[in-house]
């Protein structure tokens, strides 16, 4: 029996399982296919500056915390694995596209400036100094250095690996239930009838947290927020990412090792709906193509919809639940891979028995529960 189950072999669950590990803890992780969810899809921005929205401080601050530990982060991985991670440190650059955008990105900036951020308004001919595959049409520009990506599907595989090393068993099959005996969370059923027991359970299932049968109604307030979202081979057209407000919308262009570039994303609350429509392609490639118009040269290789995991304040859960034996290490949002290390890093604590501090102190994993929610289960 391991001491800790994790369900969901996705970046949150394997970070979590790999530290755990490397503190001794014999640890499970559960997944008929590891790294098919939204870790299949996700762009892989570590943008803690330009996702930043107003009133989300407490996240802005959990966010750069763990970009903090990324370039440690990625160099473990890429040492344990032998993978390469793609971690680019170009910066983002911001750009609105017509006289509306350049107004919205100057309040987005102000907002930057208010909270001490590191962003630094450009104009548009400096924006094209930059990146030269840029339109001249461009109306206003912001670089924020610091923020940063990685390849996704490569941090997935190298997590897979390392957590492999460390001694993580991994079971592929398909999770039915939470068990649930004595109002305390034991382990997980799997749909072929098997059982796993283990004294603390983690659920990261992503999207589908809140849904699994056993999980208390209410205990993991987590909702699918579909997002669309393009993958494009070709010539290498940008040195970082750049996101773009194009007549109101936005778009977000990240450009990946061997030629590829990502061009996202819809955020749309229809459940769990996986259709790639042709609207949002065209949309998304329309958006793209105003701001760098050598995308259109570009062949497109892939189309995709996942499911972000959100939350009613649109940040994490982590840590206990209102259910006893139940951890949650879930409900990122739009910054699943950003929050890959901290994530880890701090559940593994929470496993361990060590107390949380710091930013992440402000997204413990029950504080949706309410006080009656805690008595029922306690
Ligand atoms: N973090 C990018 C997205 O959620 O689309």
């Amino acid at each position: 029996m391991s001491d800790v189950l994790v369900a969901g072999g996705g970046v949150a669950g394997l970070s979590v399982a790999w530290r755990a590990a490397q503190r001794g803890i014999a640890v499970t992780v559960v997944d008929d296919a590891p790294g098919t969810g939204a870790s299949y899809a996700a762009a892989g921005m570590l943008a803690p500056v330009a996702e930043a929205a107003y009133g989300e401080e407490p996240l802005v601050a959990l966010s750069r915390a763990s970009l903090a530990l990324y370039p440690a982060f990625v160099a473990e991985l890429e040492q344990l694995s032998g993978e390469h991670l793609g971690l680019r440190t170009a910066g983002t650059l911001l750009v609105g596209f017509d006289e509306d955008d350049a107004r919205a990105l100057e309040r987005t900036s102000a907002f930057h400036l208010e909270l001490g951020l590191d962003a630094a308004r450009l104009t548009p001919r400096a924006c094209r100094a930059q990146e030269p595959s840029l339109t001249p049409r461009l109306r206003a520009g912001v670089r924020i250095s610091g923020d940063h990506s990685v390849e996704p599907r490569a941090l997935h595989a190298a997590l897979l690996a390392a957590a492999a090393a460390a001694g993580v068993d991994l079971v592929r099959g398909r999770i039915g239930g939470l068990v649930v005996e004595g109002g305390r969370a034991c382990g997980l059923r799997l749909t072929d009838g098997r059982e796993l027991r283990a004294e603390q359970t983690v659920l990261a299932l992503g999207a589908w947290s809140g849904r699994l049968p056993g999980v208390p109604a209410g205990a993991v307030p987590v909702r699918p927020v579909k997002g669309q979202i393009l993958r494009l081979r070709g010539e290498a057209l940008l040195a970082g990412t750049v996101r773009a407000l194009v007549r109101g919308r936005s778009v977000y262009l990240v450009p990946y090792d061997q030629d590829r570039l990502v061009v996202g994303a819809t955020v749309e609350e229809l459940g769990f709906d996986g259709r790639v429509t042709a609207g949002a392609v065209l949309d998304l490639l329309r958006d793209a193509t105003e701001v760098v118009p050598g995308v259109s040269e570009l062949e497109l290789v892939e189309t995709l919809a996942r499911w972000r995991p959100g939350t009613p304040d649109n940040g994490p859960l982590l840590g206990p639940s209102s259910l006893p034996g139940l951890v949650l290490a879930t409900g990122h949002y739009r910054n699943g891979v950003l929050l890959a290390p901290l994530t880890g890093q701090v559940v593994a604590q929470v496993l361990a028995g060590e107390p949380v501090s710091g930013p992440a102190s402000a997204f413990a994993g029950d504080r949706f529960s309410t006080s009656t929610a805690r008595e029922v289960h306690a």
